[in-house]
């Protein structure tokens, strides 16, 4: 931590117990979004521990509410509009109560402009580029007498040396690069997370290390496009060219027993190098979540994705050829503006060609100020539903079929969670795929060996047969 920060951390300390008759101030924050966001998330959350405050799962009891927000399609901002409003009735309980909004969605000046204007219960709006300000933030809302809005941008921001407080005890994000400089031209992300920046490589690798030493079993890297890591920036003391090969080689050599994964890798940069690296390596999962969003080049290039779908299947074929057991998962979008039954065939060709374990998909939603929401859109909503119908059925029948291939496999996966519904233990694959296990609680945050003895539509089920670590 910074001096500066820490000083405030001290000063929000101070005139909490103030606030609150030396009563330990609990905070309710709720973070929206990707994996990028909830990392941000557990540094807010170390902040607010550094300034003193405990937890709470109950807004009703909190002296601080934060929304951590995203903006990626509409329905995320709904949610979140939803949400503030609901606010408004525990503020009038509890006048007292700090109210605060951060994350993408705020980064955008429309959405702050509305918030100033419709909704005046929230005391504290702050942008994606400020978020290592916090303390000092909070500390102006809580003393200046007025409701603060900070949306400045410097591309420069790297959460550095911020205390975090992670939400698992053995599942952790870490964090390799912030931003994205790809315009895709339907996405709202390098509008509200800036430009791409790199974390310097060594500090990587120690924060790596740090989590393995203290038991962590699954990490996962994260950025936007991990494949350009450290193409934009020099990002070593050590004078040494860096490129996400070998950040993931370098990782994979530290001894231990835990998972490496990535997210999220963009086609047009992943590489042959990388499939080697993945191959070779002795912790990275035999996993890739490369989102190819559409099976027709003529769309891809409206997207200005960079790729095509010949080259996407290039890399899936490579991919399979050095691990013949690699899951592949993808992201897709259904109904880009202009986009024809025809074209959105190719999708579909696309998943039943490549068999996919698993695929997140969407239906295009139109954000303002990306160039795509200036496109005729003549498709209606109705009909893009009934494509993604379609879409899911015949993704359905693939994970069934795959499903039933693997029944009667031993598997060594990590013991995730106990499922509250019935009891059983779930788990995840290396290859990232959940199976549903009876067994010993516990057995949760170890990794087990397990076999494969029911297999019901795309839901696997098993018994743990012994721990295995
Ligand atoms: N950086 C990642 C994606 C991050 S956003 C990548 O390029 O792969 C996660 C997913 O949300 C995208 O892959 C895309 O499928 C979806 N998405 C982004 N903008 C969208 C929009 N405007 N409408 C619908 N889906 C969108
Ligand atoms: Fe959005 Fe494209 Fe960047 Fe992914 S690569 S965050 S889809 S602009
Ligand atoms: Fe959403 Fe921002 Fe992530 S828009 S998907 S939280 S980078």
């Amino acid at each position: 931590m910074t001096e500066s920060m820490e000083e405030y951390c001290q000063l929000v300390r101070s005139v909490m117990e103030a606030r609150l008759d030396g009563k330990t101030p609990l905070a309710f924050t709720h973070t929206y979004g990707c994996q990028g966001n909830v990392s941000d998330g557990e540094r807010i959350n170390g902040m607010l521990a550094q300034m003193g405050f405990d937890f709470t799962d109950d807004p009703e009891q909190a002296d601080f509410i934060l929304f951590n927000t995203c903006a990626v399609r509409e329905h995320a901002e709904d949610r979140v509009f939803g949400n503030v409003g609901a606010l408004k009735h525990i503020k009038n309980r509890n006048p007292k109560l700090i109210i605060a909004l951060c994350g993408c969605m705020v980064q955008q000046q429309t959405v702050a402009d509305k918030i100033r204007a419709s909704y005046p219960h929230v005391n504290l709006v702050f942008g994606t580029h400020v978020i290592p300000r916090f303390p000092e933030l909070l500390y102006r809302t809580l003393t200046g007498g007025k409701r603060v809005f900070e949306l400045s941008q410097d591309d420069n921001t790297i959460c550095e040396d911020l205390p975090v407080r992670r939400d698992g005890a053995f599942k952790a994000w870490l964090p390799i690069m912030y931003g994205c400089d790809n315009f895709c031209t339907y996405c709202i992300v390098p509008h509200v997370r800036g430009r791409e920046r790199s974390r310097d490589a060594s500090r990587i690798l120690a924060e790596a290390k740090e989590l393995i030493a203290a038991g962590y079993k699954d990490i996962t890297l994260l950025g936007q496009n991990v494949n350009s890591y450290a193409v934009k920036n020099s990002v070593s003391t050590d004078g040494e060219a860096w490129n996400f090969p070998k950040l993931l080689r370098e990782i994979d050599r530290i001894e231990g027993d835990y998972v490496l994964r990535f997210m999220t890798s963009h086609p047009k940069d992943c590489t042959e190098e990388l499939l080697t690296v993945m191959a070779e390596g002795t912790h990275t999962a035999h996993h890739i979540h490369l989102p190819f969003q559409c099976g027709s080049n003529r769309v891809l290039k409206a997207m200005n994705r960079k790729y095509t779908r010949e080259r996407y299947l290039e890399l899936v074929r490579m991919a399979r050829e050095k691990m013949p057991d690699i899951s592949l998962t993808s992201d897709i979008i259904v109904g880009f503006p202009g986009e024809t039954y025809e074209e959105f065939c190719e999708t579909l060709d696309l998943v039943r060609e490549v068999k996919f374990t698993s695929l997140f998909t969407f239906i295009y939603s139109p954000r303002e100020g990306t160039p795509a929401a200036k496109l005729p859109d003549p498709v209606s909503h109705a009909e893009k539903a009934r494509w993604m119908k379609e879409l899911l059925s015949a993704q359905e029948a693939i994970a069934a079929e795959r499903c039933q291939s693997m029944l009667g496999s031993r598997q060594r996966v990590l013991v995730e969670q106990v499922d509250e519904r019935d009891g059983r233990l779930i788990c995840r694959t290396r290859d990232n795929i959940n199976v549903w296990c009876e067994g010993d609680a516990g057995l949760v945050g170890s990794f087990a060996e397990c076999e494969i003895t029911s297999a019901r539509n795309w839901v696997l089920g098993g018994t743990v047969l012994m721990r295995n670590s």
